[in-house]
């Protein structure tokens, strides 16, 4: 059915996720409006190759404009009126934060109060907004669960994000808004992040440089494929949160309120070493890493690892990727588009690189 009048707002819509779930959307008949500020931090021209896969869809309006314009916020959420919202624009990045503190305060924190307030002002009936599996940070507890306390971030960029779920809950509190925070776990494949390792790995493997392997490998991460994260973030999207009268009386879950708000990790539930995803990019890419072993870094936590029972249970989510199917998918698009040969000696069908 598509719904002309009220639209789904994609804030963050030529990034990684964004134009990937805005791509979902279309696939079934939604109207998007799709709103991004196309920033340097990574190639804007990766940005605005996502969106010219959008840009002809019948259904889909972008606007080029920043979250932290209360103009420009308000005048798109006045002309559109979106039904539900799904914030997905951020300064991502756990490393760049210790450098460009204030990046972060502006998007993700006055960005998001942008956002907030237009989706009060124009009653919207759900925002579903991206949180990330690094407000864990000092958690110690294994699998990572919603309902363990996540008081000590170890960034900035952690910070803001735990900020958003308390903003998200006192709307939800005060007017009622129903909003879904999603707790992402490294969101990876095809049209990718590259300030990511699997994507750094792949150009320096393919480039034959070093790669920087920090805390000498002993890392790991629950890596989600993107079509995993679009089939969670859309099953979230229609499951408004109502808030639970008996919340008190039954545990007080942060995840939960008597306020509709609602808090989910979307991960692979699979933690995976460092040095197993470097070994399926050297079979998948056909040549040997070298590996630079460095300690950690800053900002870093070691592990992680998504307890996703609660989204199971409400949703009935499923992730269906494997770290390998997903890796090669990711290489064979990377050749493609940068034109790099994957196996030793092959050529791709785009030709040399740079
Ligand atoms: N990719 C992951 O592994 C991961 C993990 C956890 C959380 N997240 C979160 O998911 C969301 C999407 O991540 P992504 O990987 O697609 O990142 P991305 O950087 O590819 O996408 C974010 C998009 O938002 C835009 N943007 C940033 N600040 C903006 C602003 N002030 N106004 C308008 N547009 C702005 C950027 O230009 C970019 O296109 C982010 O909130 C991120 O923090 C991602």
């Amino acid at each position: 059915m598509i719904d002309e009048q009220r639209p789904i707002l994609v804030t963050g819509a030529a990034g990684f996720i964004g134009s990937f779930l805005a791509a979902r959307l279309l696939d079934e008949n939604r109207a998007v409006v799709g709103i991004d500020n196309l920033n340097d931090y990574y190639d804007p021209a990766l940005k605005r190759a996502r969106l010219s896969w959008l840009l002809p869809r019948e259904n889909f309006r972008f606007l080029e404009g920043d979250l932290v314009d209360a103009d420009f916020m308000r005048q798109v959420f006045s002309t559109f009126r979106p039904r539900i919202v799904v914030n997905l624009a951020a300064q991502a990045g756990v490393r760049y934060s210790l450098e460009n503190p204030r990046t972060y305060v502006d998007s993700n924190i006055v960005g998001f109060l942008n956002v907030l307030e237009n989706c009060r002002a124009t009653g919207v009936e759900h925002l579903v907004y991206a949180s990330s599996s690094s407000v864990y940070g000092a958690n110690p507890v294994m699998p990572f669960s919603t309902r363990d306390n996540v008081d000590h971030p170890l960034s900035l960029y952690a910070a803001t994000k735990k900020a958003n779920e308390l903003m998200a809950h006192s709307y939800a509190h005060l007017y009622r808004l129903p909003v879904t925070g999603l707790r992402f776990f490294t969101v990876y494949g095809p049209w990718g992040r590259p300030d990511m390792a699997y994507f750094l790995f792949t150009r320096d493997i393919l480039a034959g440089k070093p790669i920087d392997v920090f805390n000498n490998g002993d890392l790991s991460r629950d890596f989600t494929y993107i079509d995993d994260i679009i089939d969670g973030v859309i099953a979230v999207m229609e499951k408004i949160p109502a808030g639970d009268p008996d919340w008190a009386r039954d545990g007080a879950s942060p995840a939960s309120s008597t306020a509709p708000y609602q808090l989910y990790n979307l991960g692979n539930n699979r933690p995976e070493p460092l040095l197993d995803m470097i070994e399926i990019l050297e079979r998948v890419l056909g040549r040997k890493a070298h590996k630079r072993f460095l300690p950690l870094q800053p900002g870093d936590v070691l592990a992680t690892w998504a307890d996703i029972d609660d989204l199971r249970k409400a949703t009935g989510f499923s992730p269906k990727t494997s770290l390998a199917e997903g890796l090669e998918r990711f290489a064979t698009w990377y050749c493609d588009y940068y034109g790099t040969p994957a196996k030793a000696g092959g050529i791709s069908a785009a030709g040399p690189a740079e």
